[in-house]
């Protein structure tokens, strides 16, 4: 699949699953590599980022084994691992590598981190200030501070830390760091992140407290703490099924079910945003069981209009922006992105790839320092565009040639394999539904019944 050919879209009327949640697979294999016992993990994502996290554990001594394609039986090592005989690669996963600092910063070895090119250009000062102040020595050899990252752990001491951006990669590091700290580590989140850190060592038995301050949070945990070990099933990844929420909402009278996906609230903003557009979105939570929302969402597509999306609701739908903005193209009027500097810091810049692959398509875009205006409502134009290399953007492009008059190539799609394995196929059952199996449609009066 190293290019996507796609074309005009019949109507959609489906029923789906999406694979795996990307960060909770990450979070589930390192949380149970810390505990205490067996964990089996459910629902894996197997995907090239978090087949990067099995890997890099076993390389510090963690039995894993892949029972199915996704389900992982870890043995946690209770936070004692030993040292790696080679440089751990983190490949193209900024949450591997950032995370992995948090833990490695505890162990009393020396390890190195190195990733593919795109993560070599990413900043990773953000990791090492606060975990230096802990007490770690962290080298980055790259320039700029950059991987390769040299970490020297060993005893580290609590802080009080404020973040300057709103990273849950970053609190989750510190918050793995602070696990294995004797004492009370204190954050503050200036505006909230993904909470699915403090969920999952909530469940795996280890409290930490989350206390609203302004538009953020302070988190405080006592550390010098192992975990429980604890059975999860990850549930499916609401940033994967972004692009068919997209892709449904833009075309009238579809109708799509996006069943068994993750509903926490720290990842449902893209929800509000296409109910803002004018699309009927509907969640359903069915099950709480384990401290991670999830459920259904159905959505009916609608003549969309543009709107703004900018300030605290940027953190909550992070990664789902090139999605977005394809949907704004689509919209009638205006649509405005502001506040989202750190999609210039993500895979690729992402605010210049949309706005290249938007205006290659015929869309009027004006590129902002932090953000993008975008012009929507002319029909687009089927092009040949450039991955660059980013996930996000390959499956957000490929949405986008459902709408346009001729063919889309998006080149370099390999990269897609990073998050959403089975893409190509999802995409070509929307494309040419008759020669997939036959999905039905639920009456949404069934899912009343049930619940
Ligand atoms: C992630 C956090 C986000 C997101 C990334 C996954 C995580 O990054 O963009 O895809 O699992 O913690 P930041 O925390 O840097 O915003």
């Amino acid at each position: 699949m190293s290019e996507l050919q796609v074309f005009r879209a019949p109507k959609i009327e489906a029923e789906i699953r999406v694979p795996g949640d990307k960060s909770m697979s990450h979070r589930a294999v390192l949380l149970a590599a810390m505990s205490n016992g067996t964990c089996v993990v459910r629902g894996f994502l197997p995907s090239q980022d978090c087949l990067c996290t099995v890997r890099a554990m076993q390389e510090l001594g963690v039995p894993i084994e892949q029972a199915e394609e996704t389900t992982l039986i870890v043995q946690g090592q209770r936070g004692n691992f030993t040292a790696p005989s080679k440089s751990i690669d983190c490949g193209n996963s900024g949450t591997l590598m950032r995370l992995l600092c948090g833990i490695l910063a505890a162990q009393p070895f020396e390890a190195t981190l190195i990733g593919d090119a795109s993560l070599s250009s990413r900043p990773m000062r953000r990791v090492i200030e606060p975990l230096t102040q802990m007490g770690c020595t962290i080298k980055a050899t790259g320039p700029g501070e950059t991987a390769p990252l040299t970490i020297r752990g060993g005893a580290l001491t609590p802080i009080r830390y404020e973040l300057p951006i709103a990273s849950a990669q970053v609190k989750s590091a510190i918050l793995f760091a602070a696990l294995r700290t004797a004492g009370k580590t204190s954050l503050v989140e200036p505006i909230a992140t993904r909470d699915h850190t403090e969920r999952m060592l909530s469940y795996f038995l280890v409290r930490s407290q989350r206390e609203k301050l302004g538009n953020g949070y302070l988190i405080s945990m006592y550390g010098d703490q192992v975990p429980e070990s604890r059975d999860f099933t990850v549930p499916g990844d609401i940033s994967s099924a972004a692009f068919w929420l997209v892709a449904a909402a833009a075309q009238e009278d579809s109708n799509l079910l996006v069943r068994d996906v993750g509903l926490n609230g720290t990842r449902t903003g893209i929800l509000s945003v296409l109910l803002r557009m004018g699309a009927s979105v509907r969640e359903v939570v069915e099950d709480y069981d384990q401290v991670e929302p999830r459920g259904e969402i159905r959505i009916q597509g609608g003549r969309l209009r543009g709107t703004v999306i900018e300030g605290g609701e940027i953190a909550n739908v992070v990664d789902e922006i090139p999605a977005l903005a394809v949907a704004g193209a689509l919209a009638q009027g205006k649509t405005v992105i502001r506040d989202a500097k750190e999609l210039r810091l993500k895979e690729t810049d992402r605010l210049a790839a949309i706005a290249t692959n938007l205006t290659a398509m015929g869309v009027e875009v004006v590129e902002r320092e932090d953000g993008l205006d975008i012009y929507g409502g002319s029909p687009l134009m089927g092009a040949r565009l450039k991955s660059y290399g980013d996930h996000r953007i390959a499956m957000a492009f490929a949405v986008a040639g459902f709408f346009a008059d001729r063919e889309t190539i998006i080149e370099d799609a390999d990269c897609i394999a990073t998050s959403y394995p089975g893409f190509d196929n999802q995409l070509e059952s929307f494309l040419s539904p008759e020669e997939s199996s036959p999905t039905p449609v639920i009456n949404p009066a069934e899912i009343l019944e049930r619940n």
